[in-house]
């Protein structure tokens, strides 16, 4: 038998697993490592954070991410060489964090990695007949498994997408192991480069919860940002919205776009919502001498609109209590819109619930891979309206 194969089979015994989680989302700003102590799976799930830490990505490495990133033509050759890069990467910023945490890399069961997604296309964006939904995430995990000697769970939204669902998001499994609490209605809201939400309800039938993107997250604010402004990645604390005025013409254009028509539950990413988007709605509503002030303090009031007015659409409960992960938790003015916007539920950071709102989505990885070898809850035999019940991950093996 293959060793690692023993270990594996060891590693499914164990009463608690050490796993790191790995999440590089849209917004490029680094990578976020979880490492996390598991134990037990499905529904029984108790996760504890060790250790975590974004490791930002450098510029040079941003720029070879960007060269590839949503776009509909990219250079081939520059795809197979960022495939083994990214994992490379990754394997060099994993070495050096484990070690800098005292954390030795024998004393880590598993990774799980997301990989970073460079382009995700659902049916609802491509619109091709003869082809499904389809998402692609690269960073091969072969060489993170053999540069670490850590066996690596990976590439998990493929079989989502084979088993009828869209590939993202995949926060339904985890939010509900974790989270669901038959004292309160809850909504899981994640603000990343696209923000997504899950609705737990306190009856915890598993047929009312829903798990769906809402459109961009931190992205359109990030996206004009970035090409105002050479220095500059994001709106720290909403420095330069908080300085302007909503433009009513530009949030009604920017509003205006198909992707906000289709029913949910849906998925999206910067392939729609990128800096063309914005540069339509500011031809369409008669703004482009908009000041950046005003330009950005309507962009912070579009993306909370759009998160509420999902919600809004999805959730009727009276009661129910919202929870922020994701980097626009950190934004001010959008946590505000957000909450002015929605008056009768209570939003708050996840921290409240003991969940680093930073170090959430990859603990939510961490998850699924402790699902992919151990998943045995009578979750998988039951059908459900809202998602596929299957277990997801691919194996890398170190040797
Ligand atoms: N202090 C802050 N003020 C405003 N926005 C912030 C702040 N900190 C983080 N963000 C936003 O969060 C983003 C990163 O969020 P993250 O959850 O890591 O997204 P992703 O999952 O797409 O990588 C940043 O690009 C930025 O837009
Ligand atoms: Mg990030």
């Amino acid at each position: 038998m293959n060793n690692n194969i023993q270990k594996l089979h060891q590693i499914t015994n164990k009463s608690e697993r050490i796993i790191l989680g790995l999440m590089s989302g849209t917004s490029l700003d680094g990578l976020d490592l979880a490492l996390c102590k598991i134990a037990e799976s499905g529904i029984n799930t108790k996760v504890e954070l060790i250790n975590f830490e974004t490791i930002a990505f450098d510029d040079d490495f941003k720029k070879d991410i960007q060269s590839i990133f949503c776009k509909e033509e990219i250079s081939l050759e520059k795809l197979c060489l960022m495939n083994a890069h990214i994992g490379l990467v990754h394997s060099q910023i994993i070495n050096e964090t484990l070690a800098k945490w005292n954390i030795k890399n024998g004393d880590v069961d598993l990774i799980a990695s997301h990989g970073q997604t460079i382009y995700h296309s659902p049916k609802s964006k491509h619109q091709q007949q003869k082809f499904g939904n389809a998402t692609l995430q690269i960073g091969d995990a072969d060489h993170i498994a053999f540069n670490t000697n850590i066996i690596t769970i990976n590439d998990f939204r493929q079989k989502h997408i084979a088993a009828g669902g869209d590939g993202a998001p995949l926060a339904i499994y985890g939010d509900y192991f974790l989270l669901s609490n038959k004292e309160e209605n809850r909504i899981l809201l994640n603000i990343g480069g696209i923000a997504n939400f899950t609705f737990l309800p306190s009856s915890l039938n598993i047929d009312e919860v829903i798990c769906t993107d809402v459109g961009a997250g931190n992205t359109l604010m990030d996206i004009y940002i970035q090409s105002h402004f050479s220095r500059k990645f994001y709106d720290k604390n909403a420095a330069i919205a908080l300085q302007g005025n909503v433009n009513d013409d530009l949030l009604k254009a920017l509003s205006n776009h198909e992707f906000f028509k289709q029913p949910f539950p849906k998925t999206t990413g910067q392939e729609i919502f990128n800096l063309q988007f914005i540069e339509k709605a500011l031809e369409a509503s008669n703004t482009i001498d908009i000041s950046v002030y005003d330009l950005m303090a309507t962009l912070n009031y579009f993306t909370a609109f759009i998160i509420t007015d999902s919600i809004r659409k999805n959730v009727q409960e009276k009661e129910c209590s919202i929870y922020v992960s994701g980097g626009g938790v950190n934004n001010p003015l959008l946590m505000q819109n957000i909450q002015q916007l929605l008056p009768n539920y209570k939003t708050e950071s996840t921290n409240v619930l003991g969940i680093n709102p930073d170090a959430k989505e990859a603990i939510l990885f961490v998850v699924l891979a402790n699902e992919c070898i151990c998943g045995n809850d009578d979750f998988y035999t039951q059908s459900n309206k809202n998602f596929p019940p299957i277990t997801m991950g691919k194996i890398s093996l170190p040797r």
